[in-house]
């Protein structure tokens, strides 16, 4: 076989064709091995990301740590905010259109930290989650006196809190009947929901504007279930797995339900430290579909970078230049399923968007950053160096055969004393032994 080649090789040399073409496989893998910042691949941008339109933007109090936002269930034309920091905490009432605090709770105990904010409809009771307290802390939805009756416990972090009536949930009953193992998990999931609920509720129980289930995040990738009255875990989402690195998300924060205008049912979580808002389906997420619960994301770099003034004329940015102040806060206005308002810790505006088409008339933004990868402190969502990717595993394995065949090549080519001109060599010693391979060449 050796012979043979290197018989043809006096005209082609295809040795020598082989060490090149090994050369340029071990560049080229070198080359892509090289940790490329993380760009949005069309592919991946065309999966994940949606446009955003902003409508308007109206004041924010600078002083509000935002950690959770929802539109008053009594009047929409306020939200209910929660705002965090040992002994600043407070739950407060707001009107949208001039940021005017309209009613406030007294400060939590000052060893909470407020966490998000969600709304029981059968009792109207507020119920905001404390970071690492363990209590879900409970307010009248009327007055926002402290109701210490009915808070409610939990194990781990509150991070956010988000409430969904059993009319919305109506949408994923016909998802939930199409498959068997769905409709079984639907089905224990809705009978642990109403259990109990209803026995103290009677009539309102069920109705089509009543608290089903809260949906709570801990920091982690995984989504819990809870029930409405006891708080207990009912059910865990699947981890949520980025949809472009396959990987586990984490820090998932806010959480608020969305009506996507295609009528599905979204979880929109903001992410912590970043300027990103992952869309989950919500009805996946229930049914456990892990490959469904990834629907897309927001990118909102864009907002609060302006100035704006104080109530003494002095300008001020709307996004502080302090690390705490990221985006954080959703609220989803049901009067009008298509916007919704975000803000942001100490930001001095809430903006309303336009809630973005889902599906393939998306429009691509070209060269965004995807979303940080652990670690996640090292990453700075503006202005600093975007996060790089690690090769691929194949990428690696690929230049390590190049390089081996390389290796093994030049080392065989050197043993037979290789030639690449043809041209006879006066070696003497093998001129005195006479070898075959000589032979063979030289003919
Ligand atoms: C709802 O809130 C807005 C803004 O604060 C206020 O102008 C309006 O009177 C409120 N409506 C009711 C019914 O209380
Ligand atoms: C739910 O709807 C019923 C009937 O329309 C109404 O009486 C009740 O006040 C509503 N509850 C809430 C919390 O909006
Ligand atoms: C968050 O929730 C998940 C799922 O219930 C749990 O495994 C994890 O320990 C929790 N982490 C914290 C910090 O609470």
């Amino acid at each position: 076989m050796a012979r043979s080649t290197a018989r043809v090789g006096n005209r082609c040399h295809p040795p020598f064709l082989l060490l090149l073409a090994q050369a340029l496989g071990c560049l080229l893998s070198l080359i892509s091995l090289q940790h490329h910042p993380v760009q949005a691949s069309a592919w991946c941008t065309a999966l994940v990301s949606a446009h955003h339109d902003v409508l308007a933007a109206y004041p924010h109090a600078h002083d509000a740590f935002t950690q959770g936002l929802r539109i008053d269930p009594h009047n929409a034309s306020r939200f209910v905010e929660s705002i965090g920091l040992r002994r600043h905490s407070a739950v407060r009432r707001v009107e949208i259109a001039t940021g005017r605090v309209l009613q406030q709770t007294a400060s939590t105990p000052t060893e909470l930290f407020g966490e998000g904010v969600a709304y029981r409809a059968a009792d109207d009771v507020l119920l905001q989650l404390t970071w690492t307290g363990g209590v879900a802390l409970a307010y009248d939805g009327t007055t926002l006196r402290r109701l210490p009756e009915k808070d409610l416990r939990y194990a781990g972090h509150g991070w956010g809190l988000a409430d969904v009536t059993w009319g919305q949930l109506g949408a994923c009953v016909a998802e939930a009947a199409a498959r068997a193992p769905a409709r079984r998990r639907w089905k224990q999931l809705l009978r642990a929901a109403s259990e109990g609920a209803c026995g103290r509720y009677g009539a309102a129980c069920g109705a089509d504007n009543d608290t089903a289930l809260f949906l709570m995040s801990n920091g982690s990738a995984t989504i819990t279930v809870r029930h409405p009255r006891t708080f207990e875990v009912l059910q865990a989402f699947p981890p949520l797995r980025h949809a472009c690195f396959r990987q586990n998300m984490a820090l998932l924060n806010e959480l608020e339900v969305v009506h996507a205008p295609d009528d599905a049912l979204e979880l929109w979580t903001n992410v912590w430290l970043s300027d990103h808002i992952v869309m989950l389906d919500l009805c996946a997420g229930l049914l456990g579909d892990a490959d469904r619960l990834w629907r897309r994301y927001l990118q909102l770099h864009d907002l609060g970078m302006e100035t704006s003034t104080t109530a003494s004329g002095e300008p001020v940015p709307v996004r502080p230049a302090n690390p705490d102040a990221v985006l954080n806060g959703i609220a989803w206005h049901p009067a009008h399923p298509q916007h919704v308002y975000v803000t942001g810790k100490l930001w001095g505006r809430v903006y309303r968007l336009q809630v973005p088409p889902a599906g393939p008339e998306m429009p691509l933004v070209a060269e965004e950053p995807l979303l940080p990868q652990r670690p996640w402190h090292a990453w700075e969502s503006r202005g600093a160096a975007v996060p790089t990717r690690p090769p691929a595993l194949l990428l690696v394995v690929m230049g390590l055969a190049a390089m081996g065949a390389l290796g093994v090549t030049v080392v065989w080519l050197v043993a037979r004393n290789y030639r690449p001109s043809g041209a006879v060599r006066a070696a003497p010693r093998r001129e005195v032994d006479a070898s075959p391979i000589l032979d063979a060449k030289n003919n």
